[in-house]
């Protein structure tokens, strides 16, 4: 692995693919040992997330259902800075496990309106898996259920992250060159 120039900055090598899969292997453990009776609905939250959760679900042995969604920040025609709606869920998630997965937990503002939009429609029990954390970052007190790797305050792209709409290909995470 060498630097990757994105836009106009540098990025240096951080995780590799082989440790991000050892991670995501943990993690399915872990979901099958706690969910894998309950039907769950993985509720995977776009665009960032795709690619682990394409990989996550691969190792589920068990029957589950996904789904993507994308948050609003807007209402009316007005942006009001504040998430608030929910685009793409179109199952019937009463009464269900839910289980959120994100690419990356930073101050937890998505995580933390998400947990709040799928409250309101009366689900069983909502669990949240998240890649990438920033401990330093987080300022919620939303359960983190399943957590991969905890990184500093620094910004990565790689394995569905981007900076800037680019570097969601590459298959190890970077981390932004000093
Ligand atoms: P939060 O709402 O502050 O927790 O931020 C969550 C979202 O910000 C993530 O889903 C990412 O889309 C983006 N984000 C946060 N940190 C990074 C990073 O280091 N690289 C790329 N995207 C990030
Ligand atoms: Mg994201």
């Amino acid at each position: 692995m060498s630097l990757v120039t994105l836009h106009d900055k540098q990025f240096t090598p951080y995780i590799t693919a082989e440790v991000i899969h050892e991670n995501v292997s943990r993690i399915a453990e872990g979901l099958t040992a706690d969910v894998k009776k309950s039907f769950p609905l993985f509720v995977v939250v776009l665009n960032g997330s795709f690619i682990f959760a394409a990989d996550l679900v691969k190792l589920l042995k068990f029957p589950c259902e996904i789904s993507f969604v994308k948050l609003a920040s807007y209402s009316g025609t007005a942006s009001t800075g504040e998430v608030s709606e929910l685009i793409g869920l179109t199952e019937e998630v009463e009464n269900r496990t839910v289980i959120i997965v994100e690419d990356i937990v930073d101050t937890g503002n998505t995580l933390e309106k998400l947990y709040a939009l799928l409250r309101e429609k009366k689900v069983k029990e909502i669990k949240t898996v998240t890649l990438l954390f920033k401990p330093k970052a987080y300022k919620k007190d939303i359960p983190l259920d399943y957590v991969g790797i905890k990184i500093p305050n620094n910004f990565v792209v790689g394995y569905g992250l981007d900076y800037d709409g680019l570097g969601r290909n590459l298959k190890d995470i970077y981390i932004l060159h000093p």
